[in-house]
């Protein structure tokens, strides 16, 4: 058993407690956003991908939004024009260089930031002009895993404020539907076992930052070689690279997204893994588009840490890398 695993294992319990502290707390940013005419999102590594994530649905909402890694907020694509900006920026840790290097340079600029971390004593938390604790608890494995979870449960509760509520039913049940995930996991196991030493990940649309999730996080914890692809984008190019070294998993958006590439590779040899709600390798619970993407990030997840075991990798404490990057 890992960390890793047992924190993956703790998501449930970190969704609904994240969920029922912030629901007013999401409706204040999401007035703040409202009066916005351009609002950044930074992160880095997992904490960027949350930042698409939340931009995905920012732009949804119809807010002009802009997912950028916090490393590049800078004088470089920064302009003054923009009346009462904001930066969203998601640091688990709340102490990550870069995270914090887009905070002070938001706040030289008069950009109004937002911070969104799971620690509530950090730099980022105490210095941001508002601040967002999610509740994922103290997490231990490199990888982060159950911070992440929250920081799209977060996003949601945004994107709901900002659209009267209407998942307000389902979010509520998001915590029993990761776990009933969770629990299901002797499917993923054995794929997680047997899959080849080059990963890729394809998801369109919300599901795109979760592919590239789903590389980063075998990347780090398996040492496989791994990349992610909006769907369609594979077969502009990338498909090229599918050999018997490689297997590919398709995070299912729809059918008609994801047929044609399905078709496509297995016209050439290959068969993509799919994770989805229907006629799928690896089958979850169906419930809304957007609620689906915490039972997606489960699987990738588990995935993950049972492809490192596999590897006999020490998965919890991976090479040349620590928890917080402050240098
Ligand atoms: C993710 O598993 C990594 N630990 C890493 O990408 C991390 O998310 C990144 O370094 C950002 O850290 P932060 O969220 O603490 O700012």
């Amino acid at each position: 058993m890992t960390i890793m695993m047992d924190e993956i294992r703790e998501e449930p319990r970190s969704l609904s407690q994240t969920i029922s502290h912030n629901k007013d707390k999401a409706k204040v940013i999401a007035e703040i956003l409202r009066d916005s005419s351009m609002v950044y999102v930074t992160g880095s590594g997992t904490s960027y991908y949350a930042s698409v994530f939340l931009s995905t649905l920012l732009l949804k909402s119809g807010v002009p939004t802009f997912p950028i890694q916090a490393s590049d907020l800078n004088g470089a694509v920064f302009s003054d024009r923009f009346s009462s900006p904001v930066n969203i920026i998601f640091s688990q840790s709340g102490e990550n260089i870069d995270a914090l290097s887009s905070m002070n340079f938001s706040k030289s600029k008069n950009i109004r930031t937002i911070g969104i971390t799971n620690n509530p004593e950090s730099t980022l938390a105490r210095n941001s002009h508002v601040s967002i604790v999610t509740m994922a608890g103290n997490e231990l494995s490199v990888a982060a895993t159950k911070s992440h979870t929250v920081q799209l449960a977060i996003s949601i509760l945004i994107y709901d404020a900002m659209n009267s509520h209407l998942l307000d039913k389902v979010i509520s049940n998001a915590s029993s539907l990761v776990e009933r995930v969770i629990l299901n996991d002797s499917i993923v196991k054995n794929l997680g076992n047997k899959l080849k030493d080059h990963v890729v990940f394809l998801g369109a649309g919300l599901y795109y930052p979760l592919a590239m999730e789903g590389a980063l996080k075998f990347k780090e914890t398996s040492g496989s070689y791994a990349e992610a692809y909006s769907t369609r984008e594979y077969l502009h190019g990338p498909i090229h690279t599918l050999d018997d070294q490689t297997s590919v998993i398709l995070l299912r958006t729809n059918e008609n997204n994801d047929n044609s590439v399905i078709k496509k590779i297995s016209e050439i040899g290959g068969k993509a893994i799919t994770i989805g709600p229907y006629d799928s390798d690896i089958t979850v619970p169906q419930t809304d588009s957007i609620i689906l993407a915490l039972e997606y990030l489960s699987v990738i997840q588990m995935l993950a840490n049972y492809r490192a075991q596999f590897k006999g990798e020490d998965t919890d404490h991976p090479r040349f890398l620590s928890k917080v990057v402050r240098e």
